[in-house]
């Protein structure tokens, strides 16, 4: 008797406390996937020879296009799970996709699409310009105190970096000595010679110099990595362990700091897209958003939102190709209140590198992101109108 009372007693608490959690709505903010280098210049940098890729500079590669799809197959299986898309086809007024208008964003964004919604006309919304202002990570402050306050920043930025190690290291990688680049402009220490700074309205901040250089080369080790190249011909097999990944990687995580990590900076560069999003997501109140962009777009919106630092399992990159921040709102059916969670869905350097085929049994990875000013509580859950809040902060 007094048995059968305390399991009715649990029972009950048991439902009382239990959260009943539904997903209400979605933005994925991506990158688009493996890509080839942009750099036409990475010849100057070793007297050895890259590696061919079969693209022109800057497109989605196959295999990027490739792993996109399974991404969009992996999250429409996801969406559907979570119950917040039972639709096979869902038309635009549920499912809206806006792409940049670059070569590997528009195809990142149709293979997304393509494998995620076989047979469905999904329609991707991008303007006409050569450069969507919404996408484009420029200066938009045309005051001198803004430049000379971003120009002080970067500059602290650049000095609190510790970069010695890396730097000899991807010195050796290149032979960097013996580069043309050395031989006919004098300039062969990547230690000792100097990185200029420039601000101006209407481009992105930029540097010239040894961390420039550095990320340059490698991005494309990155990608060669990605592509599946063989692992001799991938950084000429210079890097054969996390440990030297990292090492070097640490250039392209400072050259990326230094033009994107500050307050001041990523505010501005992205007030554009923070707008469109917060459009998308109060107003327009789209289901499920997906925007296709830059890893850009990705460090200045998640600067300029002030979320806590993080790491990314399995992953080299801070802002891994083909990886997305995903927005959600979760309501608690049982007190009516909203939620706000952000995860960082990537594929780890393996699973792109080896191409497998996404599935519940080998899903991308899921790291939960917290945010400075909206505080989360253990299962990555803080309050949506903190959220709210903060969007309208930093929009008109
Ligand atoms: C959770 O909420 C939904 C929607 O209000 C309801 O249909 C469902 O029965 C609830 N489940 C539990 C376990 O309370
Ligand atoms: C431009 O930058 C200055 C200096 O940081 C700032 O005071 C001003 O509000 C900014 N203007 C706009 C339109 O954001
Ligand atoms: C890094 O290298 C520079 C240039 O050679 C040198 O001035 C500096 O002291 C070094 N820093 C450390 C921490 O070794
Ligand atoms: C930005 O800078 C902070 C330190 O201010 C650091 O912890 C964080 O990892 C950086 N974020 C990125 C994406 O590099």
């Amino acid at each position: 008797m007094y048995l059968k009372a305390l399991v009715l007693l649990l029972l009950a608490l048991k439902s009382y406390c239990v959260q009943n959690f539904t997903l209400e709505q979605v933005l994925i903010l991506s990158r688009h996937n493996v890509r080839t280098p942009l750099s036409k210049n990475l010849a100057d940098f070793t007297p050895k020879h890259w590696p061919a890729w079969k693209e022109k500079s800057g497109y989605l590669t196959a295999k990027g296009a490739l792993l996109e799809g399974y991404m969009g197959e992996y999250l429409a299986l996801w969406l559907n799970k979570q119950g917040l898309l039972q639709e096979k086809c869902p038309k635009e007024d549920i499912f809206f996709v806006y792409a940049n208008t670059a070569q590997r964003t528009l195809a990142s964004a149709k293979a997304f699409v393509n494998k995620g919604f076989p047979g469905c006309e999904v329609k991707i919304h991008h303007t006409s310009e050569p450069k969507d202002p919404i996408f484009n990570p420029v200066v938009h402050n045309t005051s001198a105190l803004f430049k000379l306050e971003a120009i002080e920043q970067m500059k602290m930025l650049l000095k609190s970096l510790h970069l010695n190690g890396s730097y000899v290291d991807l010195e050796e990688i290149l032979n960097y000595k013996q580069s043309e680049y050395c031989l006919t402009e004098h300039k062969c220490n990547l230690l000792t010679d100097t990185n200029k700074i420039f601000v101006n309205v209407g481009v992105k901040p930029n540097l010239e110099g040894p961390l420039k250089i550095s990320k340059s080369v490698i991005d494309s080790f990155i990608m060669e990595n990605y592509e599946g190249f063989p692992k001799n011909e991938v950084a000429w097999g210079q890097l054969n362990n996390k440990e030297q990944w990292n090492l070097v990687l640490d250039l392209s995580k400072g050259y990326h700091s230094v033009i994107f990590n500050t307050t001041l900076i990523a505010r501005d560069l992205a007030k554009p897209l923070l707008t469109y999003m917060r459009d998308l997501i109060l107003d327009k109140k789209y289901r499920i958003s997906f925007l296709m962009g830059h890893d850009a777009n990705i460090y200045t919106v998640l600067k300029s939102l002030d979320f806590k630092p993080y790491s990314l399992k399995g992953q080299y990159e801070m802002t891994p190709a083909g990886g997305k921040l995903v927005f959600q709102k979760w309501k608690d059916q049982n007190s009516g209140i909203c939620y706000l969670k952000v995860e960082y869905v990537y594929q780890c350097t393996n699973q792109m590198r080896e191409g497998r085929r996404l599935s519940m049994d080998n899903p991308p990875e899921f790291t939960s992101l917290q945010l400075e000013g909206c505080k989360t509580d253990d299962s990555g859950f803080c309050l949506w109108d903190d959220f709210v809040a903060l969007l309208n902060s930093l929009v008109d």
